[in-house]
């Protein structure tokens, strides 16, 4: 399954650097927006098992630590909606309908193998992580230096959340 979250990966990271060609701050918005939705399906996913009546030993830590998450990036994605990186209509569309196909897909993802989920959003947030790094190497910006390290330590998160599961 690794090397399927890494296909995909790169071939939606390929797409969106293609689409986005010299537009940095709607790319960035666009990875915002879609960054969110696994941590939204990962606190549905718990939930539902909540409601089973299913909930195991790190139930509560992971339902912490991702309901943080959601907001964290909600944060990012303010900050680049401040920068204007929603301002067109065709990028708010392109990326609502692309977040809705995705949130669905990390409910069944996480639901059927909690482990590949994480591996999967484990390189989302490394993508992000490398994509805010080399904007940062031609350009100062203070927020999105915060913003690099928060996609940090999403990635060592995940990996220590995916360390959890069997
Ligand atoms: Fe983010
Ligand atoms: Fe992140």
């Amino acid at each position: 399954m690794k090397k399927f979250n890494t296909l995909v990966i790169e071939t939606t990271v390929s797409v969106l650097d293609f689409l986005y060609m010299r537009r940095d701050i709607q790319r960035f918005w666009v990875l915002e927006e879609i960054a969110r939705a696994p941590y939204f399906a990962f606190l549905s996913v718990l939930h539902f098992k909540e409601s089973l009546g299913l909930r195991g030993e790190a139930h509560i830590r992971l339902m912490k630590r991702h309901f943080e998450q959601t907001l964290n990036e909600t944060e990012h994605l303010e900050y680049m909606e401040q920068l204007g990186g929603a301002d067109r209509l065709v990028d708010r569309v392109f990326a609502k309908s692309l977040v809705l196909v995705y949130y669905w897909v990390m409910v069944l993802y996480y639901l059927i193998s909690p482990k590949n989920a994480y591996h999967l959003n484990m390189l989302v947030e490394e993508h992000a992580a490398h994509t805010y790094a080399k904007y940062l190497a031609h350009t100062y910006d203070k927020n999105i230096e915060k913003i690099l390290q928060d996609e940090i330590d999403h990635y060592n998160e995940l990996k220590e959340s995916m360390e959890m599961f069997k």
